[in-house]
């Protein structure tokens, strides 16, 4: 695994001039941040030695690397989800060749469904804890010990300063952004509504199908984490009649500007 690793930060590295110090990991229809890059590299998956394939027909599958505000960043425009039949392990191999790059931080944004009566279509919500309702773990087998412990700490999964910042920095905005504990998914099918009804009472506030593999890998090598979650959707069972899914396209797109904003903020910290 880890010569794999190495292979693919290699030849990264050799297609770079830039040493990117920030991560982003950017969701299905939610990639636009990465046309905001400045002096971008794009280097396709599919070049990379070892790294992952997107199976999803006509999803994007680049490395973006330039600077975002002078900040040098590397954006995963594309990403992996269990729901395609893609091995955790292959999920989070790019966090361990981001980490092999140097980069320090990883902000990462994802879709998901309400489930806190609180929210709303159109919120955005940091993720400051989890569940892992999958009772799958990607750092499962042989320990990468010059990466991590074999026993990671999820004591503190996302970053508590870095998430108190963005937050205060989005109110001066006028960008309320709110907090909840996401409950991972493997997907595809979404939840029955006696399934979000116990998720309710686990005090999750948000289920979707990504993002807490890479919050594991994240932890594990020591890399900095904050993540935001678009509510696209109430869960099943929350709104009298589910929201149709033109109208989930209506509100990423509606809410494009404001996550932009959002992660902006995140990036400048
Ligand atoms: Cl309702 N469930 C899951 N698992 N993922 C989602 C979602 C719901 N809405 C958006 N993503």
């Amino acid at each position: 695994m880890t010569t794999k690793i190495d292979k693919a930060s290699q030849f990264i590295k050799e297609n770079i001039e830039i040493k990117p110090i920030l991560g982003l990991i950017l969701g299905s229809g939610l990639g636009y941040i990465a046309d905001q890059v400045e002096n971008p590299k794009v280097i396709e998956y599919k070049d990379i030695p070892f790294f992952p394939q997107s199976t999803v027909v006509g999803h994007e599958g680049s490395l973006v690397i330039g600077t975002i505000e002078g900040i040098p960043v590397i954006i995963l425009k594309g990403r992996f989800h269990a729901y395609e039949g893609i091995e955790l392990k292959d999920i989070v191999f790019p966090i361990y060749v981001m980490k092999n790059l140097g980069v320090k931080g990883l902000i990462i944004k994802n879709a998901a469904g309400g489930i806190n009566r609180t929210f709303s279509p159109g919120d955005i919500v940091v993720d400051v804890d989890f569940i892992n309702f999958t009772f799958k773990n990607p750092l499962r087998g042989p320990n990468l010990e010059e990466f991590g412990p074999r026993f990671p700490s999820l004591v503190e999964p996302v970053d508590k300063k870095w998430v108190k910042n963005v937050i205060e920095k989005c109110k001066k905005d006028n960008i309320e952004l709110k907090q909840g504990t996401y409950l991972w998914t493997l997907g595809p099918s979404y939840e029955t509504p006696s399934e979000i009804r116990m998720f309710d009472k686990y005090e999750a506030d948000l289920v979707g199908m990504s993002t807490l593999p890479e919050v594991m890998a994240a932890n594990h090598v020591d890399l900095k984490v904050i993540s935001f979650s678009a509510v696209t959707n109430m869960a099943a069972g929350i709104l009298p009649q589910p929201l149709r899914h033109e109208e989930v396209l209506r509100i990423t797109e509606k809410i494009k500007g404001k996550f932009e904003k959002v992660v902006y903020n995140a990036i400048k910290l």
